[in-house]
């Protein structure tokens, strides 16, 4: 039962009122970045504000704006006959104003309370800005790299995911709803959006029922757990039910079994494709499946404002369904206090104190220099010298502006953005030291580029050449067959290479990377995604040594693009490959089918040691729970932060399970010459799976546990979960 207020209100509406509630449209009254989604159903500034004031509008998209805000609330409170004022949402993904590493990219931190600060940094700015509302967090479990929306998650781990997901939603929202700078969060897409087959984008998604609930939905249950209101369908079917059509999904599952009460938006027109999938006959028919199916707002096509009236009045739509979406919507509204203070978060004072946050930048250096991975660092070649050493800067990205924010990102201050050459050019003692050459564009040779870069690198002591995928090869409908750096760049770098110089390659990526030849071979790879704002500074602190990495690999760096989909917790196979052993092994024809770089792998400046891992018990009552201690030195030179990571393996069971899976870790900052115990905790809980039958589960018998420092390193020690007694 909804407050008083919200049934007098739904007594007095119309169907046309009602059904205006459930209508979410991009808002061509405050300043909107078109590009982000096809051209549909657009309509102009003026007949939008027409449409809020006849109540067919119940929330606008992707504006931006205090004082323009409040000129549209206004219309809905005073001019509109029932004054419900509209929510204002947008896709604030990875920062505002101020922009923070991409999702992948901060996943690799391995810290999400990082993620909730830059998430509440996010909501800070956001709402100062006129924006009630996020679509975001994304938290799709990404397994295959060729998929353009992985740069939007958290990689392709469930647990890393599920923390992730939780983390970004609270710190979207804070602890009062009520406040003006809390945003609400919306987890998408739901569900399986990273399972797209071939990692195609809006591709078929076939997938097993266990498959989609141990890996896929978890983190939309994390997400709602840590209180999100909000879910966005995906544009994808699942097992050929599109997911904006599913009653399973959206009502049995969401509202039957998970209890959800808040609302359910479509992704952008998800209802319309109905149509194009060939799930639903024409609009009216799309319409009525996906109101059925559990989807409550539409977003953009305009299909439930032009059909749920004729629907309802036909019988086809009951009356109290309508209602039921209506009343969800105007609770999303009171949740965050609009009926009491419609302006909140429309404050234009608030919005100039807001639009630069001298602390915000600190965190976004922090939270930048926090995700980059140090993938390699032979003969020490990292940190560079500050003095004394002659660094040529090389490639595309070196001075680069462009690809510093990453996909999604709408609002960014670009006056703001720092690049690397000036990063690196403030660290150092003699600035003149540092040569800068591009050495080709982004994705085209350059007259002469080539000849310059390898002068510039003859003249070094040291190279770094700035390579990676343009931001646009991230994000939507960027789907890649091969992913590989641009043919220009793969010449570049074999070229410097030539030079016999040292080479630091320094790669700008929305996913996980297939390295080749030089780039591959140099003597240090630094994984730096988009970091947003403070791109060069943090950059500069990493590769000097101001800052010790540890991030770790939040998605496996395969060996070649045709492993893809390719992720470390995959099923054991009958045929595994066994050292000296690959012929009738599952193996490619050409390469074996290890990572070049394991998910969860990542260097610092130090080194770290483990001592066996140390088990209070090895019998696992079944509501009992171990304890698993680790002692961790940090045997190097610098202090250095170690990211301990705990696995298990299900030896036997009644469904195959993976090789290995992640259920914890923690991020461990150590001085040189400081030891530290390490304590996990484990229950059955995180031992269960889906079985046949559908049912989660754990099942007694012997598992191992690794305590280690990547899905690949470690020694396993057993322990075995005990029957009931
Ligand atoms: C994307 C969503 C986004 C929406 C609104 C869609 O194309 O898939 O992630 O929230 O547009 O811009």
């Amino acid at each position: 039962m909804a407050s008083d207020r919200i049934e007098s209100l739904l007594a007095r509406m119309t169907v046309e009122e009602k059904v205006g509630q459930l209508g979410v449209f991009a808002d061509m009254v405050r300043p909107f970045a078109p590009d982000v989604n096809p051209e549909a159903n657009v309509r102009n500034a003026e007949q939008v504000l027409e449409q809020v004031r006849a109540g067919r509008v119940g929330s606008l998209f992707n504006g931006v704006g205090a004082e323009a805000g409040r000129r549209i609330q206004q219309v809905a409170v005073e001019e509109s006959r029932l004054g419900i004022p509209v929510i204002l949402a947008a896709d604030v993904i990875h920062g505002m104003r101020t922009v923070f590493p991409i999702p992948l990219g901060e996943a690799a931190s391995f810290e999400p309370e990082l993620a909730r600060r830059t998430a509440r940094a996010t909501a800070v700015e956001a709402t100062a800005a006129g924006i009630h509302w996020t679509y975001a967090p994304a938290v799709d479990i990404a397994r295959d790299q060729r998929w353009g929306r992985g740069a939007e998650g958290a990689g392709e781990d469930v647990v890393l995911g599920c923390a992730f997901a939780a983390a970004r939603v609270r710190g979207f929202q804070g602890d009062d709803l009520q406040a003006a700078d809390a945003l609400l969060a919306t987890p998408k897409h739901f569900a399986a959006y990273g399972a797209v087959a071939g990692g195609m984008e809006y591709a078929q998604v076939d997938i097993s029922p266990q498959t989609l609930r141990d890996v896929h939905l978890p983190p939309f249950k994390a997400a709602l757990d840590a209180g999100a209101l909000a879910v966005m369908s995906a544009f994808n079917d699942i097992n050929g039910v599109p997911a904006s059509a599913n009653r399973w999904l959206l009502t049995d599952l969401l509202r039957g079994q998970w209890g959800f009460q808040g609302v359910v938006v479509s992704d952008y027109t998800a209802d319309m494709e109905l149509v194009a999938h060939g799930y639903a006959a024409d609009a009216r028919d799309a319409t009525a499946k996906a109101f059925l199916a559990g989807l409550d707002l539409s977003m953009q096509s305009g299909f439930y404002a032009e059909h749920l009236p004729a629907l309802v009045e036909s019988g086809q739509v009951p009356m109290a369904l309508l209602d039921d979406s209506v009343r969800r919507m105007l609770q999303l509204k009171e949740a965050i206090g609009l009926f009491d203070d419609p302006y909140r978060s429309l404050d234009p004072a608030r919005e100039r104190d807001h639009s630069h946050i001298a602390a915000h930048d600190a965190l976004a250096r922090e939270a930048a220099r926090r995700s980059v991975v140090l993938l390699k660092n032979e003969e020490a070649v990292l940190p560079l010298r500050k003095a004394g050493q002659k660094i040529a800067l090389i490639g595309p990205f070196a001075q680069d502006c462009d690809n510093i924010e990453g996909c999604w990102t709408l609002f960014g201050d670009q006056s703001r953005y720092v690049p690397l050459d000036v990063g690196l050019r403030t660290r150092l003692a003699d600035p003149a030291l540092l040569d800068v050459v591009a050495g080709c564009a982004l994705e085209a040779p350059l007259d002469g580029g080539i000849e310059q870069a390898v002068a510039a690198a003859r003249r070094a002591d040291v190279v770094v050449l700035a390579l990676g995928e343009p931001q646009r090869y991230s994000g939507e409908a960027q789907s890649r067959v091969e992913i590989t750096l641009p043919a220009a760049q793969q010449a570049l770098a074999e070229a410097v290479a030539l030079t016999g110089k040292p080479l630091v390659v320094v790669l700008r990526n929305g996913r996980a990377l297939a390295l080749h030849g030089a780039v591959r071979d140099a003597q240090a790879i630094v994984v730096g995604w988009y970091l947003g704002t403070q791109t060069g500074h943090a950059l500069a602190d990493v590769l000097c040594g101001d800052y010790s990495p540890s991030a770790r690999l939040p998605v496996s760096f395969p060996q070649h693009s045709g492993q893809q989909p390719y992720f470390y917790n995959h099923p054991r196979t009958g045929r595994p490959e066994l050292p000296g052993m690959s012929e009738f092994k599952a193996r490619w024809r050409e390469i074996s089918n290890a990572p070049l770089y394991a998910f969860g792998h990542g260097l610092t400046y130090t080194t770290f040691a483990y001592g066996p891992p140390q088990l209070d018990t090895t019998q696992l009552e079944w509501d009992g729970e171990l304890e698993i201690t680790v002692t961790l030195t940090n045997t190097g030179a610098v202090a250095g932060e170690e990211v301990v990571q705990l696995y298990v393996h299900d030896r036997v069971a009644s469904r195959v399970r993976p090789v290995r899976e992640l259920k914890a870790f923690t991020k461990v900052a150590l001085a040189p010459g400081e030891s530290r115990q390490v304590a996990f905790r484990l229950d059955r809980r995180q031992l269960a799976f889906t079985g046949a039958d559908g049912q989660c589960r754990a099942e007694p018998g012997w598992f191992d546990v690794w305590v280690c420092a990547s899905s690949a390193s470690g020694e396993a020690v057993g322990f075995e979960l005990l029957a009931p007694r």
